[in-house]
C-alpha cells in the first residue's frame, strides 16, 4: 500500500467493478444517441458565478457544497457540480441555438464533485451522464427524454424504480404560488435557517427531510392547485404522452428538486433499494437558465443519472450484466521462439477484432495456464518446440478441455470459427 489512499468521500474504480459502470455509461446514452443527441465535452471547471446564477445562490449545492479556488491569475473557479449550466454555457458560448436546428440536443457523461456529507451512495466525486434539449417548449421533448432514461433503465434490467413527477409552474404561476406558501410558511413553528429559507426559496422548504417540518406541512398550498392554464394543459400533454408510451410516473406534488433553474416539468427517479440516497436520477424544464447566464430566451429541458447509483441499483436488485469477456484467447509460448510466433498471432488476432492476451515474463506452463483460466478466455493457444518444429499450435478450448493441434497458418481462422 502506498502512504496515499483516495481522498475522503471518493473512490477509484478498477478492474473488474470498473467494467459494469462502462456498461452502465454506455447503456444510459445508447438511447440518447438514437434519439439525435449530439455528444458534448465541457471543462471539469468553471467560472464559479456561472453555477451561482445559474442553480441558485441559495441552493445547497452553491452555499455549502462546490468545490472553488482562486488561480494564481486571480480567477474564481468552482471544479462543476452539475452540467446543465456548463452545457448550456457551452452551446451559447458556440452559438449552436443561432445554427437554425432548434431544439439543440446534447448529451454528456463525466465527473462532477460536490462537498457532502458522504455516506453510501453520496459521494464527493461521483459520476452522471446527462442530457440537455435546448430551444424548445414542447411538452413531446419533455416526455422523449423521460421515455429515454426510463428505456435505459430497462435496458440495464432495473426494474424498481419509479418515476415522480411535478410541474413546478412558469415565471406567470409560480410567483403568485410562492407568495402563497410564504404566506403559509411564516405561521408554521420553525427554526431561524429554515425561516430565512422562507424568503428566499420557500418551495426548498417543502423538500425539508425533518419529521418535525413534515409535520407542519399539512395542508400546506400546493403548486398543483396554483398552475396556471397554460402550465396545466402543458402538465397534462407530458402525463399523456407518458401514459401513451408505457411509463408509469407517481404524481409528486412536493418535488421541488435542489437546484433553483425549473419550471414546469420536474422529476425524479427514485430506487427503492438504495436507502436514503434514493434518486438515481432527476432532472426537469429549466425555461429561464438560459437569460440568467446572460443568453437569450430558450426554454430547454433535460435530466442526468448518477452512474455510481444506478450501479448500486443494479448491487440491490442482485442484476449481473451481461458483460462482453475482456479476454477471449489467451496465449502461452514455451520458449523463445514460442513466444515470437505467438505474440504475432496475438497481434493478428486482436486486428482481426478478437480480444487476445498474452502471457508476459516468461513463465512456465502451470503458472501462465492459470493466468489463461483467470482471464476467463475460452481459448487458449499453446506451442512449445516441438510444436514449431511441426508447424502447428495447439487450440485448447479452456471450457472443455480438448485440445488439437492447428496448422500456424490457419490458427486466426481457427480461433474464429472456435469462438464462434
Ligand atoms: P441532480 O439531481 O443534482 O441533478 O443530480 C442528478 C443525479 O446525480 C442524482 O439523481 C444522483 O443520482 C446523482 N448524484 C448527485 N449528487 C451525488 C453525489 N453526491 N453522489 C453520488 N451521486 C450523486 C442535476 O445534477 C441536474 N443537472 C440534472 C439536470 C439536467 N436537470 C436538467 N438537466
Amino acid at each position: 500500500m502506498s502512504t496515499f489512499k483516495a481522498p475522503k468521500g471518493t473512490y477509484d474504480l478498477l478492474p473488474p467493478d470498473s467494467a459494469v459502470y462502462l456498461a452502465v455509461r454506455e447503456a444510459i446514452s445508447a438511447p440518447l444517441r438514437r434519439a439525435g443527441y449530439g455528444y458534448a465535452e465541457t471543462p471539469g471547471f468553471e467560472n464559479v458565478e456561472l453555477f451561482s446564477r445559474g442553480v441558485g445562490e441559495s441552493t445547497d449545492i452553491v452555499t455549502k457544497e462546490m468545490y472553488t479556488l482562486t488561480t494564481k491569475g486571480g480567477d474564481e473557479l468552482a471544479l462543476r457540480p452539475e452540467g446543465t449550466a456548463s452545457v448550456l454555457r457551452a452551446a451559447l458560448e458556440a452559438n449552436l441555438h443561432k445554427a437554425g436546428n432548434l431544439p439543440v440536443k446534447l448529451w454528456y457523461s463525466g465527473s462532477y464533485y460536490r462537498y457532502e456529507r458522504p455516506q453510501a451512495g453520496r459521494y464527493r466525486h461521483f459520476s452522471q451522464v446527462g442530457a440537455e434539449a435546448i430551444g424548445a417548449e414542447d411538452p413531446a421533448l419533455d416526455a422523449e427524454l423521460i421515455i429515454l432514461a426510463v428505456d435505459a433503465y430497462r435496458s440495464l434490467g432495473l426494474r424498481n424504480f419509479r418515476l415522480l413527477l411535478n410541474s413546478l409552474g412558469d415565471q406567470e404561476c409560480r410567483p403568485v404560488y410562492r407568495a402563497a406558501l410564504q404566506e403559509f410558511l411564516r405561521g408554521l413553528d420553525l427554526d431561524e435557517d429554515t425561516r430565512r429559507r422562507i424568503e428566499i426559496n420557500p418551495l426548498r422548504v417543502l423538500d425539508d427531510k425533518r419529521e418535525a417540518v413534515q409535520k407542519q406541512l399539512t395542508g400546506a398550498p400546493m403548486m398543483r392547485d396554483h398552475l396556471c392554464a397554460s402550465c396545466t394543459a402543458y402538465h397534462e400533454q407530458v402525463r399523456e404522452l407518458l401514459t401513451a408510451a408505457g411509463v408509469v410516473f407517481e404524481d409528486d406534488t412536493k418535488l421541488v428538486r435542489g437546484l433553483d433553474y425549473y419550471t414546469r416539468t420536474t422529476f425524479e427517479f427514485v430506487h427503492d433499494g438504495l436507502g436514503s440516497q434514493s434518486a438515481v436520477g432527476g432532472g426537469g424544464r429549466y425555461d429561464g437558465l438560459s437569460e440568467m447566464i446572460g443568453g437569450p430566451s430558450l426554454p430547454s429541458v433535460g435530466w442526468a443519472l448518477g452512474v455510481d447509483r444506478t450501479v448500486l441499483a443494479l448491487r440491490a436488485e442482485g442484476v449481473e450484466l451481461a458483460l462482453p469477456a475482456a479476454t477471449q484467447v489467451y496465449a502461452v509460448p514455451l520458449g523463445e521462439e514460442a513466444r515470437r510466433v505467438l505474440f504475432g498471432v496475438v497481434t493478428e488476432l486482436r486486428r482481426a477484432g478478437v480480444a487476445a492476451d498474452f502471457s508476459y515474463g516468461g513463465r512456465g506452463l502451470k503458472g501462465a495456464m492459470k493466468s489463461a483460466n483467470r482471464s476467463r478466455a475460452r481459448i487458449a493457444l499453446v506451442a512449445g518446440e516441438r510444436d514449431l518444429a511441426e508447424g502447428v499450435i495447439q487450440l485448447k478450448d479452456l471450457g472443455s478441455g480438448e485440445q488439437r493441434a492447428v496448422p500456424a497458418g490457419e490458427i486466426t481462422a481457427a480461433v474464429r470459427a472456435a469462438l464462434g
